[in-house]
């Protein structure tokens, strides 16, 4: 049997499958026609969030049983041609947990201490000391926007570094944002004018895509947005203008809405405006952990097993 792998994972995911007898082909720049018919004889497919899975791969793919993500997003993956097509599409929803949730504090403090800023000054041979005067978090409100595993972990994090903590999540209960030490506000808008520091963690969905626009921004008022969930949760248009004309202090953006950025984003015109190119889950042990948890499910679909 085949299992094709269109994004790279790591090594230890790999050798599982060859050591359980499968063929393994990688190919990381399959695209269009040339992953069409690559996967037409695939029995398993893994990605992380660099393929798209759309309806003409299920179509090409006769054979193919499931498709492993090795990570949590599955936006980029059609579940509902999946379905039509009875593959099984698994993530892998626990390895980068604490990778996505540590790259989070890193932005919030990247933002608020202009780290990169002074970085590449200071790079260029410029001490630029009296132009950066940052902002602590200790004291102040971190919003926390869907207080899921990641979410959570955030949580734990800034808390012991002093925030206070407001969540908005329509899924969760009081008493569950209480456990995080955190106050659950039923309505998004309230919930960013008492935060400081807004920090995004929902899947994308329909329901969440486009939920931060200029409206909402504009309740941000002196404050920071910091986003390593998805692109397309943020309006990124209106959020350059935030931050370069408007209210806000500042944002940090490990995810977008089309990856990788363009050139020409207004994203980059902007010096408030922290980016990295989707680094959340991009530690030694969370790639570990997502490769060796999708050969697992791989392993287990192929051979009929739950
Ligand atoms: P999760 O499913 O455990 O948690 C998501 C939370 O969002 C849940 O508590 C859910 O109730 C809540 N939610 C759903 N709809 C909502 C809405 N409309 N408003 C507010 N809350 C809502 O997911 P997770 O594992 O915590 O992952 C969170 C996000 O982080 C996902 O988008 C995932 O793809 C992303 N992620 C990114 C990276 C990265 O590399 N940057 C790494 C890991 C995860
Ligand atoms: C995820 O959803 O797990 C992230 O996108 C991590 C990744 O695979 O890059």
């Amino acid at each position: 049997m085949k299992v094709l792998v269109t994004d790279p994972i790591d090594d230890a995911g790999l050798d599982q499958l060859r050591e359980a007898g499968y063929e393994v082909e990688t190919n990381y720049e399959a695209d269009g026609e040339e992953l069409l018919a690559a996967v037409a004889d695939a029995n398993a497919l893994i990605v992380r969030s660099g393929t798209d899975v759309n309806e003409a791969v299920f179509e090409a793919a006769e054979d193919l049983v499931i498709v492993g993500r090795a990570g949590i997003g599955v936006d980029n993956i059609d579940i509902e041609a999946a379905t039509d097509h009875g593959v099984i599409v698994a993530n892998a929803p626990e390895g980068n947990v604490r990778a996505a949730a540590e790259h989070t504090v890193a932005m919030a403090f990247a933002g608020a201490r202009w780290i990169p800023q002074a970085h590449t000054r200071l790079k260029d041979g410029e001490w630029a000391k009296s132009d950066y005067l940052g902002y602590e978090v200790n004291n102040k409100t971190l919003g926390i926007i869907g207080l899921g595993r990641v979410g959570q972990e955030v949580a734990k994090r800034l808390d012991s570094l002093g925030m206070d903590l407001v969540v908005f999540d329509p899924y969760i209960s009081e008493e569950r944002a209480a456990q995080f030490g955190a106050e659950l506000i039923d309505d998004l808008d309230e919930c960013l004018a008492a935060s400081d520091f807004v920090t995004i963690h929902t899947p994308l969905l329909p329901e969440t895509e486009n939920m931060i626009g200029s409206e909402e921004l504009e309740l941000l008022d002196d404050g920071f947005l910091i986003n390593c969930a998805r692109g397309g949760i943020v309006d990124e248009a209106a959020l350059a203008e935030a931050v370069d004309n408007g209210p806000m202090a500042g944002a940090a953006l490990d995810v977008f809405a089309e990856e990788p950025l363009a050139d020409d984003s207004p994203l980059l015109d902007v010096d408030e405006i922290v980016v990295t190119p989707h680094l959340g889950a991009s530690t030694e042990a969370a790639q570990e952990n997502v490769a060796v948890d999708t050969a697992d499910q791989v392993i287990a679909a192929l051979n009929d097993q739950p």
